[in-house]
């Protein structure tokens, strides 16, 4: 009886649409259209939740046990958060930056032109706070959502991405990334971004 009921409002709400005219081929083809508003607003808040989730436990780690110790979080939980946020939402997660401590964060060709049109931006006085990008492209015949946001490097960071990082962590950091790059920031540059995508 309930199942009958449940088909029979299936039925009723599919007649609704067709009578709107919802399901003709038109709008068939315009609800396929990505909607760049919605998608914007899921990378925004997957980006939020990452970072977040990312300072509080460096933040916590740094005041446990120090800056050598929170290097791990750095190696292992970045990407572990990042992997789980994908899982759970469907889109690749990753960071990248201009100047990279491991090779595989490294940027691709979209990322790249992104960082550059940054750095131009901000060496004519634009703000590293807030700036993002995003956009359609076909990569490989494949249609890909691509969304970059921008981090700030915080005075907190610079235990690890300074100037004057402390022997026993730099040390550290060196053994594990002999071709680090990401040295010498100072607070308020930027340190790299965000980089999220969806495939449809
Ligand atoms: C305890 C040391 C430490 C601190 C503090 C730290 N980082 Fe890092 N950071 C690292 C390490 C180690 C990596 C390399 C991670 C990996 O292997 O993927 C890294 C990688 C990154 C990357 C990825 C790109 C790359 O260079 O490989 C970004 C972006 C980044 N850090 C930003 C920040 C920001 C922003 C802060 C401050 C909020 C910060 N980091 C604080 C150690 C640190």
């Amino acid at each position: 009886m309930l199942a009958t009921l449940k088909q029979l409002k299936s039925v009723r709400t599919l007649t609704l649409l067709t009578a709107l005219g919802f399901l003709s081929p038109v709008f068939a083809d315009n609800t396929q259209e990505p909607d760049l508003n919605q998608l914007e607003q899921e990378a925004k808040t997957i980006t939020m939740a990452f970072g977040k989730e990312l300072k509080t436990v460096l933040q916590g780690t740094i005041m446990a046990s120090g800056p050598v110790e929170a290097i791990k979080v750095c190696r292992t939980s970045a990407p572990a958060i990042a992997n789980r946020l994908a899982q759970e939402k469907g889109w690749d997660v990753a960071r990248t930056s201009h100047k990279v401590r491991n090779a595989n964060n490294a940027p691709d060709a979209w990322e790249q032109k992104v960082l550059a049109e940054w750095q131009d931006k901000i060496s004519r006085g634009a703000p590293v706070q807030n700036m993002k990008a995003s956009e359609i492209v076909t990569e490989n015949g494949v249609t890909v959502y691509r969304f970059m946001s921008a981090i700030p490097t915080g005075q907190m960071c610079l235990n690890c991405h300074g100037s004057s990082i402390a022997g026993p962590v730099r040390n550290t950091i060196h053994d594990l990334y002999p071709d680090d790059q990401a040295t010498g920031f100072k607070e308020g540059e930027l340190r790299g971004a965000f980089s999220l995508q969806k495939t449809f």
